[in-house]
């Protein structure tokens, strides 16, 4: 990592301050020491202009719509890879040898069973409980059940295995909250089935009955779970990372990424698409009158699926799902009139005004709602989905986190605009409505 200086004047002093540059160039005005030299804080809402940390695991250009995770190109994983080869690269940093594929397998394999007392938690969820609540509670619950959770830093020797733990049950939570949501009884993970085969085994086989698997559904579902695995500094995982910095659990920092990642404006995106699709569909619009409120600010409305904060220019894991997403409709000889309402918009959109001038195109959410509807999963689970494939990355960050001894706690500052200094009012001197009602 290359080193360099910028220079900032502030009220006649003149500061130095460290320029730091990426392995790939990207560079960041080190301003760490800003306050103790001038008293002075940065202020960035949302956080779109800072860099939170250092990091090895997955490096984005939004300007060029490149993805890469540990260096490989998200095109050759999608194309090459599996969903635990993918885990494991990120987690571990390298491609797993043939012997710690097949270590790291079978570790997934003997860990899939949730803790047999867990399954009672089940029991006092309401039925319309929504899946990510259920989610994020049992995988904090989880942390009860297992020693050796407060794993301290660097974090072996337990981690691997509750790193497995997590990226197994959390699976296996997911099925029984879907099957909860219908009443069904719960269906026991098969160890002989392989990673996304075991899921859709759990959501729809029946104690009678087998699920029957088809391929290229499953192999659909598994690159869903790899182009979401990681994202760099995602709202979901920099809450993780928020949640570990106080040396909070692995379980408790994953469950609170879980909650982050339940917006409309993040994961939840993939719902709020379908929602969108079928509500232009129900309306009999053929999708311009949609557009034209998503352009409108007062219409509250927005195009789901479109922008996004890091990339200004196609999302490339909506570019592969767009591919995706048309085989497998192919092959499940499937006619969906939501996939033309999609690609309506889409090709509306891009040819926007609007949306060009604010580089708003297509992201990964845009497609892959189509995807898990053809396969049969309910639009209540997406977001559930993203989770499960977003977890090795929120394992990874957290042992990046662990492993560093420089990591610190995530305590960012703020600028406060509320009352200056003023004195406590007796309530019989306070003045106001005098009715009851709430302001
Ligand atoms: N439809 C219509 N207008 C939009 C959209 C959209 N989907 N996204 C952004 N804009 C407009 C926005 O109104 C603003 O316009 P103006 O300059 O006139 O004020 C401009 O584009 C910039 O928007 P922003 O909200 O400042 O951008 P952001 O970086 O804060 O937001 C985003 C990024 C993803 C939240 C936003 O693009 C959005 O709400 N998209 C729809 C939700 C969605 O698809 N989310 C999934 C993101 S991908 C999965 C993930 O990684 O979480």
């Amino acid at each position: 990592m290359k080193s360099d200086n910028a220079i900032l004047e502030v009220e006649g002093k003149r500061l130095e301050l460290p320029i730091v540059t990426g392995t790939e160039g990207e560079r960041a005005i080190d301003i760490s020491r800003l306050r103790e030299q001038t008293g002075l804080i940065t202020l960035d809402e949302g956080y779109a202009n800072t860099g939170s940390c250092l990091s090895r695991i997955t490096y984005i250009d939004g300007e060029k719509g490149i993805l890469r995770y540990r260096g490989i190109p998200i095109e050759e994983l999608a194309e090459k890879s599996t969903f635990v080869e993918t885990a494991y690269l990120l987690i571990y940093g390298d491609l797993p040898t043939e012997t710690e594929l097949k270590n790291f397998s079978n570790l997934l394999t003997q860990n899939e069973n949730l803790h047999e007392d867990m399954r009672h938690h089940f029991e006092g969820f309401p039925y319309n409980a929504h899946p990510m609540a259920i989610l994020s509670a049992m995988i904090n619950a989880s942390s009860c059940y297992y020693p050796g959770m407060e794993m301290g830093r660097p974090t072996a020797p337990f981690f691997d295995q509750h790193a497995a733990r997590l990226i197994s049950q959390v699976r296996t939570i997911a099925a029984y909250a879907y099957r909860k949501s219908r009443g069904l009884p719960i269906v026991y993970p098969r160890p002989s089935y392989r990673y996304t085969a075991n899921f859709l085994h759990m959501m729809f086989s029946d104690p009678a009955e087998d699920y029957p698997l088809i391929p290229e559904a499953v192999r659909a579902l598994d690159l869903i779970f790899i182009l979401h695995a990681d994202h760099e500094q995602n709202c979901s995982t920099s809450t993780v990372r928020m949640v570990a910095s106080s040396q909070a659990n692995l379980m408790a920092s994953a469950a609170a990424g879980v909650c982050a990642l339940w917006g409309s404006l993040h994961g939840g995106a993939n719902q709020a698409v379908i929602e969108m699709l079928q509500e232009i569909h129900r309306t009999g619009d053929d999708g311009r009158r949609f557009i034209e409120a998503a352009k409108d600010r007062k219409s509250g409305r927005r195009l789901m699926g479109f922008g996004h904060r890091v990339y200004k220019n196609y999302d490339p894991r909506a570019r592969i799902l767009k591919k995706a997403c048309d085989a497998l409709f192919r092959v499940l000889q499937r006619d969906d009139p939501l996939l033309e309402i999609a690609q309506r918009l889409e090709e509306a959109a891009l040819k926007d005004a609007y949306f060009i001038e604010r580089k708003l195109y297509p992201n990964v959410d845009f497609y892959s709602g189509l995807i898990m509807r053809a396969i049969g999963i309910p639009v209540e689970m997406f977001t559930v989905i993203f989770a499960i494939g977003r977890m090795p990355g929120w394992i990874a960050n957290f042992k990046e986190m662990m492993d560093d001894p420089g990591t610190r706690l995530y305590r960012p500052r703020q600028i406060y605009i509320g009352s200056t200094q003023r004195s406590y009012v007796p309530m019989e001197k306070r003045k106001g409505p005098s009715s009851s009602a709430l302001p």
